[in-house]
């Protein structure tokens, strides 16, 4: 993973006021002012965004929405489209996270034509994928992230995908507590990858950033960065506290 710069990401779901979050970006921003070896991003709620924004602006965290709609603009009551979001000073969008496919019926379809947006408006889109345990238990898993991948990436064009990042995040192992071992994340990220090869070759698939994402903690990135094709992770619980998320993006330190 030599060539691939890693990416420490941290989804804030629906936590924090637009106080909350300023502070806790202004709290990041001085740990890990010195950290240039790694890609930092946070994306807090929408409605924190653009104050956010002005902490992180001057600084090297970048900024995530954990969502958009792809229509440009219309009667689309209580969505947000990719102009605003990038309007709010973000650069990354998080797109196809479980939870919106389990509370907010995502599917592969809509994650594909949100991808499709994002990229668009120039926004990296960070593209989750993952099996539930029980898809797991049933030895479904290969197939289950082909599908999600291939439709997922359905009639975007290669030269699109420039700035693509995947996140693997077992569904399993979100919120749970339960990490994948490193073992089985390694295993996932290079069966991806092989898939990214055949689909796009192997330039595409040797640049591209596979993240890992589910119960990543200060005690278990080292690990999960040691892996070939673990490049980054995508943090929930532990990028809510400053001081914790920092010691994960310092893992090498
Ligand atoms: P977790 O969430 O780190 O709290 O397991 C990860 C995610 O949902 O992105």
């Amino acid at each position: 993973m030599d060539q691939r710069r890693p990416l420490i990401a941290g989804n804030w779901k629906m936590y924090k006021t637009c106080g909350e979050a300023v502070e806790t970006a202004q709290a990041l921003k001085q740990l890990v002012s010195d950290v240039t070896a790694v890609d930092v991003m946070i994306a807090p709620a929408f409605t924190a965004l653009s104050q956010v924004a002005e902490v992180t602006s001057d600084s090297n965290i970048q900024l995530g929405a954990q969502n958009l709609f792809w229509q440009e603009e219309g009667a689309y009551t209580g969505e947000v489209s990719p102009s605003m979001i990038v309007s709010a000073g973000c650069q990354q969008v998080i797109i196809g996270h479980s939870e919106r496919r389990q509370y907010f019926n995502e599917t592969d379809q809509t994650v594909n034509q949100r991808i499709a947006a994002a990229i668009k408006h120039d926004l990296v889109p960070v593209f989750c994928v993952g099996e539930t345990e029980a898809e797991r238990e049933s030895n479904i898993t290969f197939s289950v992230l082909d599908k999600q991948i291939t439709t997922g990436l359905q009639d975007i064009a290669l030269e699109d995908l420039a700035t693509l990042v995947i996140a693997y995040e077992p569904v399993w192992a979100i919120g749970t507590g339960k990490t994948a071992t490193s073992e089985q994340a390694q295993e996932v990220h290079q069966f991806i990858r092989s898939q990214l090869k055949e689909a796009y070759g192997a330039d595409f698939s040797e640049a591209v950033r596979i993240l890992y994402g589910g119960s990543v903690k200060p005690a278990n990135i080292a690990e999960l960065m040691a892996m070939e094709d673990v490049d980054g992770a995508l943090v929930g619980g532990a990028s809510l506290d400053a001081e914790t998320f920092s010691q994960i993006v310092r893992y090498e330190i």
